[in-house]
């Protein structure tokens, strides 16, 4: 029995010891307390999600504090991982979801770290769940309705339509085949390619030139561009939200300057010798990545470089690890310190030559949503390009729209989460084909699942609605091509179009009488963003109760 009792003891002195740790914890550190408030004061967040927000603040700073303990112990922690899952987007270890957290605190401004919190813990969220159950989970929460229509969308992409172009042990681009490749209806984007770049902690992207222009978005991560522009360098630090034009030609270099988390890197490309179609270009380089170097005869290289020809065989046989190679961590520290001037590594300074998306105040926000939009004005390159970059935050649950733009074409990529798009398509409509004169125009809805890492396209003039899953909020990165001059017009909620027409016009239009109509558009008094199918079905059935 006495075993027994002490052992009841000390697991009851071990409790309340981390008890009065976590107490402590709590009470003296300040940037605990900020967490948690701005956990609170988060309007689109209901009350689970606040709930589980400031646990997740609980959970991060124990495992700092602990961290902190365990680095004066050991230095190097996080050295020798990683190895063999180089592809997945997760990284191994319980700490994945602290290190995340840590970077969250090198944003700016209260919204968007929580926003980056809030991801961080879905994210870790979404891993364990993948872990236990794949994807049968996914199938059988919406898939049961619009199956049947799926395969019909030429709007939408998903992994297996993208091809890998690099693939290194360090990281892997991949890009999407040419927009008219998978229908004629996408012509209008022949001239774009889109691609995207993940790199592993402390990869470096070898140099290289493009002949295309190209916007690039840092949708996760952080890390340094360097563009040589004639004959100076230019260095960017960039991290999540930065948007940076690379003018087709320039060389430059990236490199992921974190320790643990991977660099990714949604790249919109224009481009300029053969419409849709690109090619990369590397001077330094070896055998893989291939230099062009190598594709000059030797007496030329010879008289160019005034270097006999063992000594170019000797430098241009070398490199064979691919584009995407591991830097060490002092080169990396030398690289993403220069062109910085004082700011000291490795915090991030201002950067010069990118915008930050995150940095402005959503253009649209309540409960249900966020969006973020740039304007000509926040970067000019933008408008060389006429390219709009817009990111949207859908509550879990909630949904945006119906709207349509007006003359540009959305380009739209899912960040995280997952949902469900719904267009309106005269194009598809099977009425078209059947010859009838004086019908006019039917629409077919086209309609899909989205998740991380699917594309779909939206051209201008279409309406259509985004909705969110009731697990995780969905977060889009879209590019609005053909954008000078584009109107975004909204069906729905505060200031639709119906709402301004005259009495007239509405009662001719809809043949009733106007406050018939004024019933129904007048009724949703939100703006944009709205309460999703799911969530309002949800709260109907708590109200019949
Ligand atoms: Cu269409």
């Amino acid at each position: 029995m006495g075993s027994r009792t002490k052992f009841c003891l000390t697991l009851f002195l071990v409790s309340v010891l981390i008890l009065c740790a976590g107490l402590a914890l709590a009470k003296t550190d300040p940037e605990l307390k900020q967490c948690k408030h701005q956990c609170k004061v988060q309007r689109q967040y209901d009350e689970e999600q606040k709930e589980q927000c400031a646990k997740g603040c609980e959970k991060y700073y124990k495992e700092k504090k602990g961290r902190e303990q365990e680095e004066d112990e050991e230095e190097e922690w996080g050295s020798g991982r990683g190895r063999g899952d180089e592809f997945s987007t997760h990284e191994p270890g319980e700490k994945r979801l602290s290190q995340c957290m840590k970077q969250c605190e090198r944003q700016d401004g209260g919204q968007q770290k929580q926003l980056c919190r809030f991801r961080c813990q879905e994210k870790d969220k979404k891993e364990r769940r993948e872990h236990s159950y794949r994807r049968d989970e996914e199938e059988e929460e919406e898939g049961d309705e619009e199956q049947e229509q799926e395969d019909e969308n030429p709007y939408v992409f998903e992994d297996e339509h993208f091809t890998t172009r690099v693939r290194t042990e360090q990281g892997k681009v991949v890009v999407l085949p040419k927009f008219t490749k998978r229908s004629k209806l996408l012509r209008g984007l022949e001239k774009y390619r889109l691609a995207f770049l993940v790199a592993n902690p402390q990869a470096f992207v070898v140099p290289n030139h493009m002949d295309a222009d190209s916007i690039f978005f840092v949708s996760w991560g952080r890390g340094t561009i360097t563009k040589i522009r004639e004959n100076k360098r230019e260095s960017m630090n960039v991290k999540q939200g930065d948007i940076i034009r690379i003018r087709a030609g320039t060389p430059f270099y990236i490199v992921n300057t974190d320790e643990n988390e991977k660099l990714y890197i949604v790249k919109l490309l224009q481009p300029v010798n053969l419409p849709g179609h690109y090619e990369v270009f590397h001077g330094p380089g070896g055998e893989n990545p291939e230099s062009f170097y190598r594709a000059f005869s030797w007496e030329v290289l010879e008289a160019a470089l005034k270097t006999p020809r063992d000594k170019l065989e000797k430098l241009f046989e070398k490199q064979d690890e691919g584009a995407i190679v591991k830097a060490s961590k002092e080169q990396i520290r030398a690289m993403s310190r220069r062109g910085e001037g004082p700011s000291i590594w490795p915090f991030t300074g201002k950067s010069t030559g990118t915008f930050n998306l995150f940095k402005k105040d959503p253009s649209q926000s309540n409960n249900y949503g966020q969006l973020f939009e740039s304007e000509f004005k926040d970067y000019p390159p933008l408008q060389e390009l006429d390219i709009m970059v817009s990111y949207v935050n859908i509550t879990k649950g909630g949904m945006s729209g119906p709207f349509y733009n007006s003359r540009a074409t959305k380009i739209a990529i899912v960040v995280s989460g997952e949902g469900r798009l719904e267009i309106a398509c005269p194009h598809l409509s099977s009425s078209k084909n059947s010859g009838q004169e004086n019908s006019g125009p039917s629409y077919k809805k086209l309609s899909s699942r989205i998740r991380t890492d699917s594309v779909f396209v939206v051209p201008a003039g279409h309406p259509f609605v985004t909705v969110a899953s009731g697990n995780q909020n969905l977060e889009i990165l879209c590019f609005e091509v053909n954008a000078e001059g584009n109107i975004r017009y909204t069906l729905a909620g505060k200031k639709n179009i119906i709402e301004v027409m005259e009495k007239e016009a509405k009662e001719l239009a809809f043949k009733t009488k106007e406050e018939e109509v004024d019933k129904v558009f007048g009724k949703q008094d939100e703006e944009f963003f709205f309460q999703g199918p799911k969530w309002r079905q949800h709260q109907q059935g708590r109200a019949d109760e």
